[in-house]
């Protein structure tokens, strides 16, 4: 059974039966892409074949046939969302038999049983202090490191308690494994996006006049390890409508070819190869292609794709060689691309800025962040164009070292 399929499909058929409320009383943009139809069939013994360059997020993996229309895009976007969970995050399980949610104070308690198993597990909920209600609000892996604007809501999770993080003995731990089992192929990073997406489902099953929130305006953040996570729940979570990882560094906004790259000209940053053995973030599988990520049919720049059009936010922190700040800036000013291709290259900003300490937000960075926040939450119109660094010469990223496809405009 293809999870990953079926939790893509039932949005679609979510959305359209959500639109008319969008266009009525959202100020966001529309981040709907055409449904999936006819889309050409994964093969389970796909063939690897290595690419040094990043791939070509505009062609189909099983065909090799090129994306022309959104409705293309639509089917590769499906196909990539398989192949990140077949070979590097593990497969997200679709909706439980059952969510639940109370609210009690600040504490939205969300239950959850699947398979007569079940597991419960707390969310801290605090609205604005003044404003109107239903408020967007912006989900926190594991706590929030950016300031958040007056009249935004956070809901704040405890990543670890559904998926541990420690280091690599933390494999099959948290309430995510009680519930699918120790052996459940999801990484820590894809059992966290299941349960923002568990959330974001006992939310919407709760009047708006208990919740306080609109579903319409949900954003995601967190800062290194958990700012990898916030970029995988925009990713695969597409009720989301704003994305902000900060300081995710490699395994999150960087490309596992362009880390390789740095680290063999010299500079000490994370690769796949240290990631795999570090911690849980990724599938046991990702282990087998860790030292030969040029054999990957992706790289990061189509996970970040994967939230298009929807908005996504980087921030980066251009000081830290471990984060990988030039395979950071290279990576996401790829992923760009397919915002480009969709007709929204605003949807999509990067910002990398140094001499802070990890997880520190600069002032510097205030108005880029404000714009996001302003266009994306409040319906204004800020200039969101922004994909941009601290450093000299773009840190020495040149497109022509590992692009070698076109940018297609999707009809
Ligand atoms: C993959 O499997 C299909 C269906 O079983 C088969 O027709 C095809 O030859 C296989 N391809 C490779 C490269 O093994
Ligand atoms: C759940 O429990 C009931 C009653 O004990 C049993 O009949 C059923 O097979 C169980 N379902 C699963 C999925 O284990
Ligand atoms: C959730 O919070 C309530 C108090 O509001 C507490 O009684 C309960 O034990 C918490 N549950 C978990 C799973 O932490
Ligand atoms: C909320 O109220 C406080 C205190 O009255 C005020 O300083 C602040 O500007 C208000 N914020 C908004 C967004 O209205
Ligand atoms: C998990 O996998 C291990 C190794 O393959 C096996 O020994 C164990 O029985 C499995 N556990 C479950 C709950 O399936
Ligand atoms: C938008 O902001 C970017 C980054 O600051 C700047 O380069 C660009 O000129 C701005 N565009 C407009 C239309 O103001
Ligand atoms: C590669 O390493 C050399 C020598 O340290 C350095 O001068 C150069 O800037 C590096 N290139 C990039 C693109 O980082």
């Amino acid at each position: 059974m293809n999870f990953g399929i079926m939790t893509f499909k039932s949005y679609f058929v979510g959305l359209a039966l959500a639109l008319p409320l969008f266009a009525a009383s959202a100020p966001n943009p529309d981040f709907s892409l055409p449904a999936p139809r006819f889309c050409p069939e994964l093969p389970q013994n796909l063939t690897l074949t290595s690419d040094a360059k990043l791939p070509n997020p505009f062609k189909f993996a099983a065909s090799s046939a090129p994306i022309h229309t959104k409705a293309d895009w639509s089917c590769r976007r499906e196909e990539i969302n398989e192949l990140f969970q077949r070979y590097e995050l593990g497969t997200l399980p679709p909706k439980p038999e059952a969510a639940t949610g109370t609210i009690n104070g600040n504490t939205l308690t969300v239950d959850i049983i699947h398979a007569n198993k079940s597991i419960s597990f707390n969310v801290t909920m605090t609205l604005p202090k003044n404003g109107t209600a239903p408020f967007p609000a912006v989900i926190g892996v594991g706590g929030i490191s950016i300031p958040i604007p007056p009249g935004v809501a956070t809901l704040v999770f405890n990543n670890n308690q559904i998926a541990l993080q420690n280091d690599a003995t933390s494999r099959g731990i948290g309430d995510f494994y009680t519930l699918f089992g120790a052996n459940a192929t999801a990484s820590s990073m894809t059992a966290w996006a299941w349960a923002i997406g568990r959330i974001i489902d006992v939310l919407e099953n709760m009047p708006e006049e208990t919740t306080k929130i609109d579903l319409s305006r949900l954003g995601v953040t967190g800062c290194s390890r958990n700012g990898k996570g916030a970029l995988v729940a925009g990713a695969f979570e597409s009720r989301i409508a704003l994305t902000i990882p900060q300081e995710s560094g490699s395994g999150g906004e960087g490309c596992w070819r362009i880390s390789d790259w740095m680290l063999a000209n010299g500079t000490v940053t994370q690769t796949a190869s240290e990631i795999v053995q570090e911690n849980v973030w990724f599938s046991e599988t990702f282990a087998l292609y860790a030292n030969d990520v040029d054999v990957l049919p992706f790289d990061h720049h189509m996970l970040a794709g994967l939230v298009a059009p929807r908005a996504l936010f980087v921030i980066d922190n251009t000081g830290i060689d471990w984060l990988g700040p030039e395979s950071n800036f290279g990576c996401m000013k790829t992923a760009n691309k397919i915002f480009q291709a969709l007709g929204v290259p605003d949807h999509m900003g990067f910002s990398g800025v140094g001499n802070l300490d990890h997880c520190a937000f600069p002032a510097s960075q205030q108005p880029d962040l404000d714009a996001f926040f302003n266009k994306f939450f409040f319906g204004q119109k800020t200039n969101t164009s922004i994909i941009e660094t601290d450093g000299p010469n773009d840190l020495g990223f040149v497109d022509s070292d590992w692009i070698d496809w076109e940018v297609p405009q999707l009809a």
